[in-house]
């Protein structure tokens, strides 16, 4: 239906166009056009984008600023039928100039759908983004980015909606799995090697959600409040880091309000700190929903707005956006800027080069061992008492226990669900509606287990009577928990594990004292029965061919080699919140998350506190041992490198991942914690070898942030740690006073 209102925007739209200076492009945009000025590729993005925009008329540019959402809504809206069927979003091209129509698509685990379960096609899924981070391998995290951005492409959609690096400040926030944890190092380092990945198919990658996104509780209410200067050196310094090695093309600006102001139209951070200070180059794209505004979100630097009719209150940019220019609330100039820095991206991925996007056959086959590789090698062996882990081949008689480990592994649900191949292997759990359904990749454990120890006796429980399980563990040789907690987007969820899982956890383990325990949630969980168990593995989400990484990775046909990404508190009351802020019953208010702690995140608050956690960030055990020697730090004119020797000193084959922490000596005051990670590796080594390992210390590591990066001059003490708890060495550090400009860039 055309509404009244609509019809008074779209006369404003024509007397713009008509009444501009442009009046003759009109006219132009129907001749064909000659591309070979910008089609020289010998030219830089900057220029081409320049030269194309320059032949584009004012209702082209607007049309690129603005996206549709790629699903119909029941009774709201109806998607364009050029759009991709159920896809996150869709842009219009420019056919007479060559420019592609955008095809958005989430997420970071694979390619998502919208959830309609008559149309999804079968596409590989990651292991969770928290559990890529486990891996501490970029590679690996390139490898699965290229996959996932190949599976895209092949998908025909050319712009991907993943690089999710929020912060784990909040153990409780239902999108901790989409993420790479608490540390803006490690996280910054890992998301980027994803994002490069998936560019590497000329598929634009969106950085997300910038920014504070910590909690999903009220999330379009919420204001996280925080010092400027404890933002640049947590949560900003990891899309900062992140920006700088991969270039996405795209930042999605989030859902909820900073020091007040929503993301989408907060100044301070996208024009003063992205685009002045950090010289971000590409462009903003909203949350799909996160729009509040036109001339302040235009003008604070929003460039594009996501899915404008479906879940902005009504679109912003487009016609209101033309109309705010004509009223001189938004300069032409910035108008430009928008469509630059969207054409900017375009030409600097290569998608303006490779535009052609169209449904191809994807080797599922091979990308199948991208995924089991990268959820092996994020498994984190949090405990191994009596090296009850690898499990022996001989047992005769097993349990398998609860978590549905006879069909499948658990996945996270909200808009990055991928519908994997086989479809969900226990449909019909839980609520249907977003962020829903629940959903279980159909690669069982139990399977994967029995292919190995082919002779044995194997009975499945589904572990909700406790009593019945302990019976069953008692009377078995071998017996393999696995407890689940499913979060999703828009929700946030305890961090107890739900149905009663700790009851049966703690009487299978009392029934048999050899219990193995295998974990399958979003993020950190408490476990009180973790005394009771001599071995707890945390396999997260583990993707489309967890079930067989899991029994790899319990057999010992490979090592473990996960490292926790964030800590896993013991109790509620030792974090910074220990409970959740919220509206207070009213769902519509605004409020308020201040977040005192700044820039003292996950295993920095505990340092500080003194707090001793459950386990620890960077803690997990491998199959085998490692001895550390020779830490040494250079400082060449401020430019700091730690080496050091790993040895693989145990009698199997494994990987260390060595991790230099560097802190203040003695008093830390001015910094948020005692010390912070630096630098780390993951060095796989056979028995008895070694290899020499050296780190180059970022120098925004070792400076506080007051209007520049802040290095004091004196000592500073650098350690080379197994966690951030388990600290082999130190040695230490005199530096110069210095301070870099707010434009500092890394390498
Ligand atoms: C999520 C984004 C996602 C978008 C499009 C939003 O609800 O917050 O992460 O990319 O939807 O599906």
């Amino acid at each position: 239906m055309v509404t009244p209102s609509k019809l008074a925007i779209a006369a404003v739209l024509s007397a713009v166009v008509i009444g501009s200076a442009s009046i003759s492009m009109p006219v132009l945009a129907r001749a064909a056009q000659d591309h070979s000025a910008w089609s020289n590729k010998s030219l830089g993005a900057d220029a081409r984008a320049d030269l194309l925009l320059k032949a584009m008329t004012r209702e082209e540019k607007l049309t690129l600023v603005f996206g549709y959402f790629g699903a119909d809504m029941k009774d709201k809206y109806t998607r364009p039928p050029e759009s991709r069927w159920s896809s996150a979003g869709y842009v219009p091209g420019i056919a007479r100039l060559g420019i592609p129509a955008q095809y958005e698509t989430d997420a970071g685990i694979g390619v998502a759908t919208q959830h309609d379960a008559d149309h999804w096609r079968e596409r590989t899924s990651l292991p969770s983004g928290i559990a890529t981070a486990a891996t501490w391998d970029p590679d690996l995290a390139y490898k699965g980015g290229a996959m996932i951005g190949s599976e895209a492409r092949d998908s025909g959609f050319n712009v991907m909606l993943a690089g999710g690096v929020n912060l784990l400040r909040e153990p409780r926030n239902g999108r901790n799995f989409e993420y790479a944890g608490e540390d803006p190092w490690l996280a910054a380092n890992m998301v980027a090697a994803q994002i490069n990945g998936i560019q590497s198919n000329h598929v634009i990658s969106t950085i997300k959600h910038y920014a504070l996104n910590a909690q999903e509780t009220g999330r379009h209410f919420v204001s996280s409040n925080i010092g400027e200067n404890a933002a640049m050196t947590s949560d900003l310094l990891a899309f900062q880091i992140a920006i700088e090695k991969s270039k996405p093309g795209s930042v999605m600006c989030a859902y909820n309000r900073v020091n007040d102001d929503y993301a989408c139209e907060n100044k301070w951070l996208l024009n003063d700190v992205l685009k002045t200070d950090w010289g971000y180059k590409g462009y903003v794209m909203s949350d799909w929903g996160a729009v509040y505004s036109t001339a302040k979100a235009a003008n604070a630097g929003l460039d594009q707005e996501s899915a404008g009719h479906s879940f902005d209150s009504q679109p912003f940019f487009k016609e209101p956006l033309a109309a705010a220019i004509a009223r001189g609330e938004v300069k032409t100039a910035r108008l430009d800027d928008m469509v630059r820095r969207i054409l900017r991206s375009l030409f600097a991925t290569g998608l303006m080069d490779s535009p052609e996007v169209a449904d191809k056959p994807i080797d599922l086959a091979a990308h199948a061992k991208v995924t089991q590789a990268d959820a092996e090698a994020g498994m984190v062996l949090l405990k191994n008492d009596g090296n009850v882990l690898p499990l022996i081949r001989t047992a005769e008689t097993v349990a398998i226990i609860g978590s549905h480990a006879d069909v499948g592994v658990l996945s996270g649900g909200g808009s990055s669900q991928v519908h994997g191949v086989g479809g969900n292997a226990v449909p019909g759990l839980g609520d249907p509606g977003f962020p829903g359904p629940v959903y279980y990749h159909p690669s069982s454990p139990l399977k994967a287990i029995a292919k190995r120890i082919p002779d044995a006796k194997i009975v499945y429980d589904d572990g909700t009577d406790p009593v019945r399980a302990a019976k069953l563990a008692a009377g078995s040789d071998m017996v393999v928990v696995f407890a689940n907690q499913w979060t999703g987007e828009d929700l946030d969820f305890s961090v107890t594990l739900p149905d009663n899982q700790d009851a049966t956890i703690s009487a299978v383990a009392a029934a048999n004292p050899k219990t193995v325990v295998v974990l399958e949630t979003g993020g950190p969980v408490l476990m009180p029965w973790a005394d009771k168990t001599p071995a707890i593995l945390e396999a997260w989400y583990p993707g489309t061919e967890g079930g067989e990484a899991i029994a790899r990775v319990l057999f010992g046909e490979i090592d473990a080699t996960g490292r926790l990404p964030a800590t896993f508190p013991a109790s509620l009351d030792q974090l910074p919140h220990p409970a959740l802020s919220d509206n207070n019953g009213n769902p519509k208010a605004l409020f308020d998350v201040t977040y005192d702690e700044g820039a003292a995140v996950g295993y920095k608050w505990f340092d500080k506190k003194g707090l001793k956690p459950l386990f620890p960030f960077g803690h997990g055990l491998s199959y085998t041992q490692f001895a550390y020697s020779g830490l040494k730090v250079a400082n060449a004119k401020g430019k700091v490198t730690v080496s050091f020797d790993v040895k693989n000193v145990g009698g199997r084959a494994g990987s260390a991942t060595p991790q230099v922490y560097v802190g203040p000596d003695g008093d830390f005051a001015g910094w948020e914690a005692p010390k912070r990670l630096a630098g780390f590796a993951k060095v796989a080594l056979a028995p008895g070898a070694a290899r020499h390992v050296s780190v180059t210390v970022d120098p925004r590591l070792l400076a506080t942030y007051n209007k520049g990066w802040v290095i004091k001059g004196g000592k500073y003490a650098v350690s080379l740690g197994a966690s951030s708890r388990d600290i082999k060495d130190t040695v230490s550090l005199t530096l110069a006073a210095r301070t870099l400009p707010v434009t500092y860039k890394g390498n």
